[in-house]
């Protein structure tokens, strides 16, 4: 069975809550825009495809739950409800420019339709076919990047290979498949992984317990590290990649991702080891030039002082079925803290840019990639 973050059919939505995983299996409804923002908000869903996705179709079953009740007088009225809602769910999170895209779009969308509808169903029905398409599209499009990286790789390292990975870019952080997750599924698909390690990703977690929980399900043979292991790791192991995903690639190919992916692209330079951004190109932004442009999310400073899992009473012990997480004090009291949700990665240190379309290279003796022209090209 394939885990199943998002959970919708038309007029009823759900989500794995990623706040009690890997603990605790438990879908929380999703009625309106005001529940998708503060799941969003809250991290019960995160990662970048997912939260836009989410986002999306918060709004849509609010709008079919409405059906019925005539609740605007015109297409105009329509319009006007769904622009603002899509303004209030932008506010949700900053960094990942996937809810701006998704917005966008489907705001033209509904502009467009309200010019010549006369009722304010056309243009409900329009946003809300919009909306489901997006979930569609995104599983295609991850599995192309999952293909796309895959092949790319092994033209470069032609044996099986061992790879690293960040976060999490997984079925949990997507409509489903993955990202970079996505490659690690297909190499392992094609018999042509060795083996995969990922990082804790301190402060969230998202590699111990969301990346992990995904590789462990999917039997893929698999080993965790914390994010300070990651250099003697390169210098002991073969390892052909880094991949990782991408909340928001600037047009020269700067890459915003989980804190922690510069430091790892650092090393994996140290190490001519290849490292692999993937990036459906929703979650490029042509109209950022470069990543100092790129609006870098800080959170709470309790995510970085506390730990968040299942109490157990000796180190050896694993829990037991469903148990609640609880939150545990682990820096000292009064201590300062900085916690930017996302570094930028310059293009520099990227080797290739995996998208649904294809593979992004530099040009001989470039430092930066041209997404504008590749998109353009496919
Ligand atoms: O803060 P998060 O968990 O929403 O961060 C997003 C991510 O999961 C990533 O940084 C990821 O690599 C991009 S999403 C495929």
């Amino acid at each position: 069975m394939t885990l199943e973050a998002i959970r919708y059919n038309r007029g009823s939505l759900s989500i794995l809550d990623q706040l009690r995983l890997p603990h605790q299996t438990t879908y929380v409804p999703i009625k309106n825009s005001q529940d998708g923002h503060a799941a969003i908000k809250t991290m019960q869903v995160r990662g970048a495809p997912a939260i836009a996705i989410v986002a999306a179709l918060s709004l849509a079953v609010e709008l079919v739950q409405q059906q019925g009740t005539s609740p605007f007088p015109d297409a105009a009225g329509a319009v006007k409800f769904i622009v603002a809602s899509l303004d209030y769910l932008k506010t949700s999170r900053p960094t990942a420019v996937n809810l701006f895209d998704a917005a966008k779009k489907l705001q033209a969308l509904v502009e467009r339709v309200g010019d010549r509808a006369t009722t304010g169903e056309e243009v409900v029905d329009a946003y809300v076919a919009a909306a489901e398409q997006m979930l569609v599209d995104d599983v295609k499009d991850n599995q192309n990047i999952g293909r796309f990286g895959a092949e790319w790789l092994l033209q470069q390292a032609p044996d099986k290979v061992q790879v690293l990975t960040h976060c999490n870019t997984g079925s949990l952080a997507t409509a489903g498949w993955g990202t970079a997750l996505g490659i690690i599924r297909d190499l392992h698909k094609a018999g042509q992984l060795k083996h995969a390690y990922c990082t804790e990703t301190r402060p969230y977690n998202q590699g111990s317990r969301l990346t992990a929980y995904e590789l462990v399900y999917e039997s893929i043979p698999a080993t965790l590290i914390c994010d300070n292991m990651a250099s003697a790791l390169m210098q002991q192991q073969p390892i052909a990649a880094v991949v990782v995903g991408a909340d928001r690639v600037a047009a020269n190919g700067d890459t915003a991702n989980k804190i922690g992916t510069y430091q790892l692209a650092i090393v994996a330079k140290h190490h001519n080891v290849k490292f692999i951004v993937t990036a459906p190109s929703t979650s490029v932004d042509l109209n950022t030039a470069s990543g100092k442009d790129i609006h870098i999310e800080q959170r709470k400073p309790n995510e970085v002082t506390t730990l968040t899992g299942a109490v157990i009473q000796s180190i050896d012990e694993e829990p037991k079925g469903d148990v609640h997480s609880q939150l545990i004090r682990v820096a000292a009291n009064g201590i300062g803290v900085w916690n930017p949700s996302f570094d930028v990665t310059p293009a520099q240190l990227i080797s290739a840019i995996v998208t649904e379309v294809g593979v992004v290279e530099k040009a001989e003796g470039s430092d930066v990639f041209d997404m504008k022209s590749f998109l353009t090209a496919h």
